[in-house]
């Protein structure tokens, strides 16, 4: 009976391995026209001269958008501008370049096939300024953000505030400075956008990690109410954080189709992914920590410097986690931005996190050889009872179990930290340990639950599910709190017309939308019992509320056995729908209590002596995030995460040209990301927790902490195995060749 909890299959599964679910460009409709981006080769400057007359003269060819001819925007296309979420765009509206392959020309054709080759023939011509395109020319110009998303840019405790603090022998000290390259997204589903007018009302099939976010700032770009954009997308194939944020495509179909008077779709290539819509930031981290002889911390300085846009910041919080993660009088954390001429970077899985654990905690394994102490006994020394940050207590930090349970599954007691004193079959042999941590969010969102004449329940919310498992997990909290079986309950999902829910994003969505589907399923369960109790020939004629059980869609008697379906008293009522709605937020749990996911990751390495190739023969990751909603689906985001992780570490590198500020390897050829072959044993899993502050189902959001921590413990077991410390991602043989 336990549904929530239980390993569900997906409940799309059926519909996705058969090709069945409908993504985005897989929309077809009525008239339908395809529509090609035409993007900048340079990477500064101004348009002097668009010449589109030959490809207009194409077969098929509609329209051809520029800056030329494209609809004036208020506020010159900046309106539905918040950053992070809402971008500033590349909408028509001048002829100024800030970065290659921004967008500057649009071709709408009868078939795609037309509009790529009309697209091919539009003309630019470009009088280019000086392109900023070297980090390490820029970084003397460094600034603050002032803020990333809504906490300081700094932070300064102990000693780095000016307070005194006790004086301690220092034993060892590591200062280092830890990079990790630009990144790109590439979900298996580029970005895709069918745009639709129908009247003054336009319908957007986006794909999307916020439907809501999407229709208001389309609505606030073109100057039009919100109540006039729907936007739909019931399945996504991956976002991991590029597709939290509308790019420039989405308002750029919207105008073409009106412009056009017919349904516009717009498919970025493989390519363009690497153009406008985001990308992890290049990170320079300076870490200095220091320690006594026992392993106490003394203080942690974390300086991280990222790149972005010459048009909007965005900052990536790689230090946000020094503030928290362990016990230490004195930190000071520092975000600074350098500003180059490329795309505006943005979210990507554990943003901050990722590159952040990456370097502190191949700091930490520095330090711990330096002491000559064991490294999770270290960490264990300074383990913080509460947010050592806000003094907050934790809402829950089970990271002892996870040590305890991850280093006997790995067999962590038989390392020898000696490096590399272990082989295998002529390989060396490292174990590495990091910590993983990520924290845990939740918005308000509302939901709607029906029970219907035909006996099925149907539960709507303005959520999407990435991939990750959101309709199932909606359909077991819906069923198991309404007392119906899982097949007669239908989640509904991804379409802007349902209550609306957070971005899916930032690992919210379980814990956001999951009490909310609770609390309308519990307000329906409650409106079905009185309409039951009310009607004479029900067997719970005029009991009481309490005596009354719904199980398995039949109601009855505690007391006694005669059961009949709901859906029966719903038919004599007069075989009308019943409808209740309700909305969840997260109050003000965040003011009492410190809400961070946490976990231990052990990894092995084998590394050719001769060739530097590393391989990745098992990780073990053990984690404290609160309850799994689902025990499939919670384990394989972990899953997923670990193995990103992997690929962060030895394999994912966007390489800018420093000369034309285009990324060169565009493509998943030369993007490398890991496949079957390079994926040993991952055994994942979590420690037995409920977060009772997060939500009432106990459960923290696992979409994002599964890749954090893994880079470093590669890095620190390659370390073992060669003696060689690579402090620069990824760690590809030539770092090992020396
Ligand atoms: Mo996630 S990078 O917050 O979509």
């Amino acid at each position: 009976m336990a549904l929530i909890g239980a390993a569900v299959e997906r409940v799309d599964g059926r519909l996705k391995v058969t090709g069945v679910a409908p993504y985005s460009g897989d929309v077809a409709l009525p008239r339908l026209t395809h529509a090609v981006l035409v993007l900048s080769t340079i990477a500064n400057g101004r348009i002097t001269r668009i010449d589109s007359a030959g490809a207009e003269r194409m077969p098929g060819v509609l329209w051809v958008m520029s800056h030329l001819n494209a609809p004036r925007l208020p506020d010159g296309g900046r309106a539905g501008v918040h950053p992070p979420a809402g971008r500033v765009l590349g909408l028509f509206q001048d002829d100024a370049v800030h970065y290659d392959r921004q967008p500057v020309a649009l071709v709408v054709a009868e078939t795609l096939d037309q509009a790529e080759a009309a697209a091919a023939a539009v003309r630019v011509g470009y009088s280019p300024a000086t392109a900023q395109l070297d980090f390490t020319a820029a970084k003397p110009d460094a600034y603050s953000p002032g803020k990333i998303n809504d906490a300081p840019a700094d932070s300064a405790r102990g000693r780095f505030a000016g307070e005194q603090t006790a004086a301690v022998t220092i034993a060892a000290r590591v200062a280092e400075t830890y990079g990790t390259p630009i990144e790109h997204h590439n979900p298996m589903e580029p970005h895709a956008t069918v745009a639709q007018w129908q009247g003054d009302e336009l319908t957007l099939y986006d794909a999307t990690q916020f439907i809501s976010g999407c229709r208001n700032t389309v609505a606030k770009t073109l100057g039009i109410p919100p109540e006039k954009v729907r936007v739909v997308c019931p399945y996504v194939g991956g976002g991991f954080g590029c597709k939290g944020s509308a790019w420039s495509h989405v308002p750029l179909a919207a105008l073409a189709a009106r412009q056009v008077g017919r349904p516009v779709k717009l498919v970025l290539t493989r390519d363009q992914m690497f153009g406008f819509v985001g990308c992890r930031p290049l990170t320079e981290q300076e870490v200095v920590v220091t320690a006594d002889a026992s392993g106490q911390f003394d203080s942690m300085q974390h300086h991280s410097f990222s790149h972005t846009s010459v048009i909007e910041d965005f900052t990536e919080g790689a230090a946000v986690q020094t503030r928290i993660l362990y016990s230490c009088p004195s930190v000071e954390t520092q975000h600074r931005l350098v500003k180059l001429n490329v795309e505006t970077p943005t979210f990507q899985r554990a943003p901050g996190h990722c590159t952040g654990t990456f370097a502190l905690e191949s700091a930490l394994d520095e330090l711990a050889y330096r002491l000559r102490l064991e490294p999770i006994a270290m960490r264990l020394r300074n383990e913080p009872p509460a947010d050592p940050q806000s003094k907050l207590p934790w809402s829950s930090r089970s990271l002892r179990a996870c040590y305890v349970s991850g280093a006997k599954a790995f067999g962590w007691s038989a390392r020898n930290p000696e490096p590399r004193s272990m082989r295998c079959a002529g390989q060396l042999v490292g174990w590495g340990y990091a910590t993983a941590t990520y924290p845990a969010n939740r918005s308000a969102a509302s939901a709607v639950a029906r029970l219907n004449p035909d006996g099925f329940v149907v539960i709507q919310c303005g959520t999407q599910d990435l991939g990750t498992g959101t309709y199932t997990i909606m359909a077991q909290v819906a069923a198991q709190t309404l007392g119906f079986p899982l097949d007669r309950v239908r989640a509904e999902l991804g379409d802007s017309r349902f209550p609306d829910a957070p971005v899916s994003g930032g690992s919210q969505s379980a814990a956001s939308v999951t009490p909310a589907v609770q609390a309308a399923a519990a307000a329906l369960r409650e409106k079905l019992v009185n309409l039951a109790i009310s009607d004479e020939s029900s067997p719970v004629y005029r009991a009481l509320a309490g005596e009354v059980v719904l199980e398995a869609g039949r109601v009855g008697l505690r007391s006694q056995s005669r059961r009949e379906p709901i859906a029966a008293a719903l038919a004599r009522s007069g075989g009308k729908e019943v409808v209740a709605m309700a909305t969840a937020d997260p109050g003000d749990a965040k003011k009492h209590h410190s809400l961070h996911s946490f976990g231990a990751v052990f990894a092995e390495v084998s590394i050719d002596p001769d060739l530097g190739l590393v391989r990745v023969p098992r990780v073990v990751g053990r984690y404290s995030v609160g309850r799994l909603l689902n025990e499939t689906t919670g384990r394989s985001q972990l899953l997923g995460g670990v193995v990103w992780g992997i690929g962060m570490a030895l394999m994912e590198e966007s390489i800018l040209d420093g000369r034309s500020g285009r990324i060169v390897n565009a493509n998943l050829a030369e993007y490398h990301v890991p496949t079957n072959a390079d994926i040993g044993r991952i055994d994942v899993d979590v420690v037995p927790e409920f977060d009772p502050f997060i939500d009432p189902l106990g459960a923290r959001g696992i979409g994002e902490i599964g890749i954090t921590g893994v880079a470093a413990a590669v890095a620190n077991a390659v370390y073992h195995a060669t003696g060689i410390r690579v402090r620069r991602l990824p760690i590809t043989l030539d770092k090992l060749l020396s």
